[in-house]
């Protein structure tokens, strides 16, 4: 018998209410530093990840996935030190590592997240049937098995286990309801529905997560999230159709960055909800005008120039929200009308996403100071160590140029924490 999807009122988590987030947001769950860093090429140290993850607080994002500590000891040890730095301070998000669904993988992953105030495993199996039969050599019933086993091994661990069904787009419906089913059963705390090779519409995956709440016993207080790939450019208007159908969390990585055509990306969901939020306030039930995240709007770009700087993987200048051309209005007609009144072809005010904020201009003569500052406010936050060698560079750059940009603090930013 099939239950009405109706949307309850979300159970307040305890991270809710430690943080005083509002229960029916829709959570932003940022894999920047662990699906993002698997986009070729764009590998980031353990100081880089710490940098970001500061980054990523400060942003206002509810989880971070700081990486997959199995798969080296050196992201073991970022996830670890973000776990106990970013993950302690006040105010914090929940630390996240990913593990496969093995006992060592999970062991691992809590090993490093068990320091953070919020800690998270993220556990996940293959359900499809190319996946079960080529990649895991598993029948069904194994990987129904193995789901109960290793979900109730997680949960022995950590109170906060999110549980993903890998390929779950293709996977056989009715089969999925029953590895779902057997994941809430084992305590699995958030449910994962992963469009892993981008494949999905928005039609068809607003109707899979419908589907989900609708035949999955014992979903109505667990949180349904998203989780796409951007192989056919619609990964972000998937989550628009999977939020409309009741998921409270999206997966999503700062510039879209990630395997093959990279994630959904972060600001343009959150932009989304921003922008339409009286049209998605009245489809989620909330009050007009809410806020839809807990995003900081006004830290958009500098997380975005900070993501391209680290990883070197540059923003496509017509990129939607942090593309240099974003804001650019280049035909006379559209530069008249902009004159006229800037909302004749403009949705969104820059400055919102902290685009244009910069009020220092430095050079030669400006101090250590100033220079902290402005690196405060791209939202670089380093250490003494870092910001010394950093002045120097600065210094030295300042007497050969009239004004030090933006572009050139990123640049030295790099070179430091590279060296470091
Ligand atoms: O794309 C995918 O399926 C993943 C899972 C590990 C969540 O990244
Ligand atoms: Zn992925």
């Amino acid at each position: 018998e099939k239950k009405h999807p109706v949307l309850v009122a979300p159970v307040p988590t305890k991270h809710d209410l430690a943080t005083g987030r509002d229960p029916a947001r829709v959570k932003i769950f940022d894999t920047t530093l662990r699906d993002g860093e698997q986009s070729p090429g764009a590998s980031l140290t353990g100081e880089e990840k710490l940098i970001l993850a500061k980054q990523l607080a400060k942003l206002g994002v509810d989880i971070i996935e700081a990486g997959f500590p199995i798969a080296s000891v050196g992201d073991f040890e970022a996830v670890k030190t973000i776990a106990q730095t970013v993950g302690c301070r006040d105010d914090p998000p929940i630390i996240c590592g990913l593990s496969r669904a093995r006992k060592p993988d999970i062991d691992r992953c809590w090993e490093a997240v068990k320091h953070a105030s919020f800690p998270r495993i993220h556990t996940f199996i293959a359900t499809s049937d190319l996946h079960m039969e080529y990649k895991l050599k598993k029948t069904p019933a194994e990987v129904l098995e193995a789901t109960t086993e290793m979900v109730s091994h997680a949960r022995s661990l950590c109170e906060d286990v999110e549980f993903s069904a890998e390929d779950a787009t293709r996977s056989d419906p009715e089969f999925l309801y029953e590895v779902y089913s057997r994941a809430i059963a084992a305590g699995a705390t958030t449910l994962n529905v992963p469009d892993t090779v981008g494949y999905t519409t928005p039609d068809e995956y607003g109707a899979l997560i419908r589907g989900i709440r609708e035949n999955v016993e014992g979903i109505e207080n667990l949180t349904i999230s998203l989780h796409g790939h951007n192989d056919l450019g619609l990964a972000v208007a998937n989550f628009l159709s999977g939020v409309e159908n009741g998921a409270r969390q999206v997966e999503t990585t700062i510039n879209g960055i990630g395997e093959r055509a990279g994630n959904a990306a972060m600001e343009e969901i959150v932009m989304a909800l921003q922008v339409r939020r009286q049209y998605y306030a009245s489809k989620l039930h909330l009050a007009q005008n809410s806020f839809l995240t807990n995003i900081n709007h006004r830290e958009i770009y500098n997380s975005s120039r900070m993501v391209s700087n680290m990883t070197g993987m540059s923003v496509q200048p017509n990129k939607a929200i942090v593309g240099a051309n974003a804001f650019a209005h280049e035909s006379g007609i559209h530069q008249d009308g902009i004159l006229k009144n800037r909302l004749t072809y403009e949705i969104m005010d820059a400055k919102s996403i902290g685009h244009g904020d910069n009020s220092l201009v430095l050079g030669k003569l400006s101090g250590r100071a100033a220079f902290r500052a402005r690196l405060t406010e791209m939202g670089y936050d380093i250490s003494d160590e870092e910001l010394n060698k950093a002045f120097i560079r600065f210094k030295e750059l300042a007497d050969k140029k009239k004004e030090v940009t933006d572009w050139d603090l990123e640049s030295i930013i790099s070179d430091e924490v590279k060296q470091l």
